[in-house]
């Protein structure tokens, strides 16, 4: 096993084998210099006529990218050779052996720096190349953290991580399905799910009382900075809860986790500051408010919950194309009203009014999660699909399941999901979520790096006896 490169500081006098990436090399005469990377950091090594004449031939054959395995005495600097920009800086390493584990073409575009400046596409299509750079390293290293920690910190207050299906039925979250065709039955298809929505209310069903996923979700809608066609929700559901009880454990759980995890930053109020749907419209023109006090601070996090949102909106009526207004909802069509409007819900009366108990979380002008609490009864959703428009066969047959699950005893419940790849992205100061996502999609959703979407092979549309009209333009 190989020896992580940033703890030769302390295995001074020492051969210890090192393994890594060429970052760069210096010749200089009779001496050549390379900087060598691993995950954890950059060291120099130094090669000299003292290396013996294979060791060094074979190190002026070099180049940045090429993989490098050594056996390596590491030596304390003199005091004005350190080098105090580099945390490896006051020690070098000397190479008794030197094996050469693969060579590199010269990479496309430069590896060092922050790689703003460097087409995006071009890091996309070379994506395990830009990953090598450092800010992505260390983007991927945080991800890592808050998931750990948001497993830790919800496996000790008694949740579950239970893992829910992606071949499912469509889940009315508001963007178009992904579809899957099924081989088996011909002209039925499977949809991705935009959330785990529907089956982490049946697990509350199920007595699971406490779930949470690092979930997947998918949602074919149009991508811009803060949205992917797939992204990674954190998902959570409670039973047995009232709003305030949701509110609390997520806010905690997002102070340990600045706190912890980056105590650089500086929370701007705590508690998390309140507004109604109806001011954040009427002060700052969103429903996202960026509160924060100065917006130059990188390190000033300004998380507000945002509540009362109307439960419905209206809407051209979209079965008829006739223009005729009807209703949808304007989050979760599962979510309960507020307790004081329940009469009006189920009177269907003073519609636009019926406030949900629907919470959102915001950060810095970004609405980074939102949940509610459900109706749990299964009058009250059927209410709610009806106010819609929907007609009985029609809920039914798409929501027949959720309603018979509500009718053999299922708790009262509420839950949330945190967009947790916008929550990185401001974490780390990213300018959008493709920073954070490890292999993200571009604007109009293609992966460059694997050219999907790609077309299928002739067999494979047979098999799901698709057949493609291509229509000419
Ligand atoms: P919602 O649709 O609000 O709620 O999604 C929750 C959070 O997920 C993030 N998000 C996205 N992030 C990246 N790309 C996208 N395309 C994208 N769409 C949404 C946002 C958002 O706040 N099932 C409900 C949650 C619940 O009620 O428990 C849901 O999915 O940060």
């Amino acid at each position: 096993m190989k020896t992580w490169i940033k703890d030769i500081v302390n295995k001074v006098d020492e051969v210890v084998p090192l393994a890594g990436w060429v970052a760069n090399r210096r010749d200089h005469g009779k001496l050549i210099f390379i900087d060598l990377r691993d995950r954890s950091g950059v060291c120099q090594v130094v090669f000299g006529p003292w290396s013996g004449e294979e060791i060094y031939a074979q190190a002026q054959k070099l180049r940045s990218e090429w993989v490098i395995q050594i056996q390596g005495l590491i030596k304390k600097r003199p005091e004005n050779m350190v080098n105090a920009d580099l945390p490896t800086g006051t020690v070098e390493v000397d190479v008794k052996e030197l094996t050469i584990i693969n060579e590199s073409q010269t990479p496309p575009f430069p590896l060092e720096g922050d790689g703003y400046e460097i087409d995006e596409e071009a890091r996309m299509k070379y994506k395990y190349l830009d990953l090598r750079r450092d800010r992505l390293q260390k983007n991927l290293a945080l991800r890592h953290r808050v998931i750990k920690f948001i497993r830790d910190y919800l496996d000790t207050e008694g949740f579950y991580e239970v893992e829910t299906p992606i071949l499912t039925k469509s889940t009315p979250e508001g963007a178009r399905d992904y579809v899957v065709p099924s081989r088996l039955y011909t002209g039925s298809f499977y949809a991705l799910p935009q959330s785990p929505q529907q089956y982490k209310q049946l697990l509350m069903a199920s007595g699971v009382e406490k779930y949470f996923q690092i979930a997947r979700c998918f949602r074919d809608e149009d991508t811009r900075g803060d949205r992917q066609p797939e992204f990674t929700q954190m998902d959570l559901e409670m039973s047995f809860v009232e709003r305030e009880d949701v509110m609390r454990l997520n806010e905690q759980l997002l102070i340990t986790l600045v706190q912890t995890l980056l105590p650089e930053k500086k929370i701007q109020q705590i508690p998390f500051p309140r507004i109604t749907y109806k001011e954040a419209m009427e002060k700052y023109g969103t429903d996202r408010p960026d509160m924060r006090e100065n917006k130059e601070d990188k390190n000033l996090l300004a998380f507000c919950w945002v509540i009362d949102f109307p439960f419905f909106e209206r809407v051209d009526d979209p079965s008829t194309g006739s223009g005729q207004e009807g209703w949808t909802f304007t989050h979760n069509p599962f979510s309960q009203p507020k307790p004081e409007h329940l009469t009006w819900l189920m009177q269907k009366e003073k519609i636009g009014e019926i406030l949900t108990t629907q919470y959102d979380v915001a950060l810095n002008g970004f609405e980074i999660g939102g949940g509610s609490i459900r109706a749990h009864n299964p009058q009250v959703l059927t209410t709610v699909f009806e106010i819609m428009g929907y007609q009985s066969e029609t809920i039914q047959k798409n929501f027949g399941h959720m309603l018979e699950a509500f009718s053999y005893g299922t708790p009262s419940h509420g839950g949330i999901a945190w967009g947790l790849d916008r929550l990185l992205a401001i974490l780390q100061n990213e300018p959008n979520i493709r920073e954070v996502i490890p292999f993200p999609k571009t604007g109009d959703a293609r992966d460059l790096m694997m050219s999907a979407p790609s077309e299928l092979d002739p067999k494979q549309l047979q098999e799901l006896h698709i057949e493609i009209h291509t229509k000419k333009v």
